[in-house]
């Protein structure tokens, strides 16, 4: 039986990635990290890992990515033959207020990556690169494991960093691999990010006529399912040997699409009044179902992202099941 550590296990996609591998067969590690809230919290329906945690294939490891002697306890103990990085605070428009936690997240991935050479030197290493360390391209750009990276945000820049240290510590012989993913989004996705915040919005809508306040409409993001995503990241560390990968549908979409593809799944049409910034109203027969607030520009934006996964396809033979009217619909589902 193969061991994973995975850390960042209560997140959308550790929960993900812990389904995955659980189905595979594997022992599942979950680096947990003590908050109010008691993990592992989505434990509804495919997500219900009470049968795992009772027969020891799930443990629940009391760790930290700062706290160097519990990385080496755990990796020690548990010799994993696969560690999956997706600790990280996501929330890109948050690490503008937070910067300093954006830099200890990468000092985080420094320590594991320290501590794996001191107690598990066969672990193979997954790093949750992301589409953010593109930055602010124009849009004749398709986005690949070539493209230079320009990051913009707080969050993007310590993901490059981190991106950059795997990079350098495999020429020295360690198994790390990068997985360069563009948004990725699903059922159990955070209220906090535009898409969830847009499926709840929908429904919320529908029930009281308040309308959804949202930030720049414009920007464009290359949307797949992280049921899809994880798949890729569990593909890349079966390959003999590391390496970068983009994981991406080859799609772009507003965010005003969205809007207007997730109203359309419940069976309204939304208008725009076709002004721009914040005098742009979205209408559904005349009412208001979508304004733009301030509050939520970002000081830096990504306006555009566009993925190019020919060679996750050509290498790992990975492709995404869901495109963007199915992941629309799920969501607002
Ligand atoms: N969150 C949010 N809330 N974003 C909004 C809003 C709003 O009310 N209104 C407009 N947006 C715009 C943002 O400005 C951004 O251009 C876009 O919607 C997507 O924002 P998010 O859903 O917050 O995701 P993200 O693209 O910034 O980052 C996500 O994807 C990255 C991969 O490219 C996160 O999952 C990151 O952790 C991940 O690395």
């Amino acid at each position: 039986m193969k061991t994973a550590l995975i850390t960042g296990f209560t997140g959308q996609d550790g929960t993900f990635l812990t389904r995955l591998l659980l189905d595979k067969g594997y022992k599942v590690i979950g680096l947990v990290r003590r908050v109010s809230t008691e993990p592992p919290r989505r434990v509804r329906g495919k997500f219900d890992f009470t049968d795992a945690l009772g027969s020891e294939q799930l443990v629940l490891a009391d760790g930290d990515l700062l706290s160097t002697s519990s990385l080496n306890a755990i990796l020690r103990q548990y010799q994993p033959d696969e560690i999956y990085n997706l600790a990280w605070q996501s929330h890109v428009g948050l690490s503008f207020k937070t910067p300093e936690v954006s830099m200890r997240d990468y000092e985080g991935y420094v320590n594991l990556i320290t501590a794996v050479e001191n107690s598990a030197k066969k672990s193979r290493i997954y790093q949750a690169s992301t589409s953010e360390m593109f930055g602010d391209r124009d849009e004749s750009t398709r986005l690949n494991e070539l493209t230079p990276l320009k990051p913009n945000s707080p969050y993007a820049i310590a993901k490059t960093a981190a991106h950059y240290y795997g990079t350098m510590k495999r020429k020295q012989g360690m198994f790390i691999s990068n997985g360069i993913l563009f948004n990725h989004e699903s059922e159990i996705r955070g209220g906090d990010f535009v898409t969830m915040k847009i499926a709840n919005g929908v429904r919320n809508w529908v029930k009281t006529g308040e309308p959804i306040r949202l930030g720049n409409l414009d920007s464009k993001r290359d949307w797949g399912y992280a049921g899809d995503y994880v798949e890729g990241m569990w593909l890349m560390l079966q390959q003999d040997l590391p390496d970068d990968f983009v994981l991406a549908t080859g799609e772009t979409h507003t965010i005003r699409d969205f809007a207007v593809a997730a109203f359309k799944a419940v069976g309204y049409e939304l208008v725009s009044n076709g002004k721009s910034g914040v005098e742009e109203v979205l209408t559904v027969n005349g009412k208001d179902a979508v304004g733009v607030d301030p509050q939520f520009y970002r000081p830096n934006e990504v306006g555009y992202l566009l993925g190019d996964a020919t060679k996750a396809w050509a290498e790992l033979h990975w492709k995404p099941k869901h495109n963007f009217e199915s992941l629309v619909t799920l969501m607002v589902e």
